[in-house]
């Protein structure tokens, strides 16, 4: 009996001699005077196994030979050292079964490269591809890294709720989740009547797990946090997702520098399991995607962040020689075209940008001496710009109050926020994240909706 094998482990364990069985998808089939050669990919790896199927094979005439791109197949045979050039193993084969067919005058996805708009247009076929088979193995192994990181640091993993009741950046952002009537919608005064809906209380998709993570924080210690946030951002960009992945850690007894210790321990950490563990993606997105990749990673694990605070990165940015399309000044928020002059032109590694206005940061902020600013900390990266945004957070009942109230916020809604602060409040601190923001800048794809399945974008929301 042939042993099924994924073909990551063929290539790694090479048991030259033994009958095994894969099972994948076909990638090519060539044709030679006697037999054919099949390239088949399963997944688990960048690399396809060649399996040499002769013409002494029961199906080779009526099978075997209109095997064609996309069908799946099932294999066994005799794992051999390969005397062609290109691979050093191949499986001779004695059983090709084929499981499915694919139209070759209607499978979309061919040999050549396709480009990643011509990819999002079939989400359910484009992570058989090459590239997106790669981000697929990076996203995963990140994914776990993150769970890694955090377990070797004692922090406690919280499911924080997907459906809330409290808007956490107060960016009004919010998709609603209801169940009333659309098209028979009850109203008081003009205004849905919440009231009649499922919870009894308007309810929403919630924006960040922060808020509840601090409660558990201050129950815990140490906790995270790492599940899907949603924002209804009309933002057509780059690196702009209505559905993304944040991880937020919440940290007690902590100050914003220690935050920032954890912070960029915590990118290292990720890039540094990247190029541990995804060394053959990461070869190819540095072969065809980003050719600075390597050394982009390499200055990441080596260097220690800049460090600035958002008065001197004004500064700067006021007397750079650059033109900038919005202009810059003290209180207003650093666009993305200022946030990637700083890390690429000015520093060329990552920045952290510390103490930014209270202004244009959320309520729950600690606010500092100067009763102007907030200790608050952007990351930066080359490429990119902005991936984390975290703060010390306001542990001073009355400081809280006052924000809140300055804010026009209603105070009801906050008072178990409060309470936190009324029964054995503790200095803490935490940050997010942007899940997909890492990927892009580990695998150096241009575009966030290449780095997450299924990406949810103004105007669009594929399957
Ligand atoms: O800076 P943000 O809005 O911070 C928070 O949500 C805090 N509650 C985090 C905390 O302190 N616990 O978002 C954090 C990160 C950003 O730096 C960015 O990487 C990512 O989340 N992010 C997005 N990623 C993709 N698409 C979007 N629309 C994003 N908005 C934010
Ligand atoms: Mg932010």
């Amino acid at each position: 009996m042939a042993q099924y094998q994924r073909i990551a482990q063929i290539i790694k364990n090479k048991p030259v001699g033994e009958l095994i069985e894969i099972r994948g998808w076909l990638r090519t089939r060539r044709d030679s005077k006697g037999f054919s050669f099949l390239e088949v990919n399963d997944g688990s790896c960048l690399a396809n196994i060649q399996i040499v199927a002769d013409d002494t094979l029961a199906n080779y005439a009526d099978e075997i030979l209109r095997l064609s791109t996309g069908c799946s197949v099932k294999i066994s045979g005799l794992l051999a050292q390969s005397p062609a050039k290109g691979q050093d193993i191949e499986i001779q084969a004695r059983r090709v079964e084929v499981v499915g067919w694919a139209d070759p005058e209607t499978y979309p996805l061919q040999k050549k490269r396709h480009s990643f708009e011509f990819l999002r247009e079939i989400a359910h076929l484009r992570p058989r591809s090459n590239s997106l088979g790669a981000v697929t193995r990076v996203r995963s192994a990140l994914s776990f890294a993150v769970h890694c990181f955090f377990n070797e640091r004692g922090f406690c993993q919280i499911h924080t709720p997907i459906i809330t009741t409290s808007d956490c950046e107060g960016a009004g952002e919010m998709f609603t989740v209801t169940t009333l009537d659309l098209n028979n919608l009850a109203q008081t005064n003009g205004r849905p009547d919440f009231e009649k809906d499922f919870f009894g209380r308007q309810a929403s998709l919630t924006v960040s797990g922060q808020l509840e993570a601090e409660i558990y924080c201050q129950a815990m210690g140490n906790v995270y946090t790492f599940g899907p946030t949603f924002r209804a951002e009309n933002s057509n960009t780059s690196r702009h997702l209505a559905e993304f992945w944040m991880i937020e850690p919440e940290m007690a007894f902590c100050d914003l520098n220690q935050d920032i210790e954890v912070a960029q321990a915590f990118i290292k950490y990720l890039v540094q399991y990247a190029l541990d563990n995804c060394a053959e993606d990461l070869a190819l997105f540095s072969k065809f995607v980003d050719k600075d990749l390597a050394a982009k990673l390499e200055m990441v694990v080596n260097n220690d962040f800049a460090r600035i605070t958002y008065s001197e990165a004004v500064d700067r940015l006021q007397h750079a020689e650059k033109l900038f399309a919005f202009p810059v000044e003290w209180g207003s928020d650093l666009q993305s075209e200022h946030e990637r002059y700083l890390t690429e032109e000015v520093f060329k590694r990552p920045l952290i940008v510390t103490d930014y206005p209270k202004t244009i940061k959320p309520f729950y902020m600690r606010v500092n001496d100067d009763n102007k600013t907030v200790a608050a900390m952007d990351i930066l990266v080359p490429g990119i710009g902005e991936i984390i945004g975290g703060s010390q957070r306001e542990e001073r009942l009355e400081v809280l109050i006052n924000r809140i109230q300055e804010l026009g916020l209603n105070q009801p809604d906050y008072e178990w926020y409060l309470d936190l602060r009324r029964y054995g409040s503790v200095p803490h601190a935490g940050f997010g994240l942007g899940f997909e923001r890492i990927i892009q800048f580990v695998t150096g794809m241009a575009n966030i909706r290449e780095v997450i399945p299924f990406p949810r974008t103004p105007g669009s929301a594929a399957l």
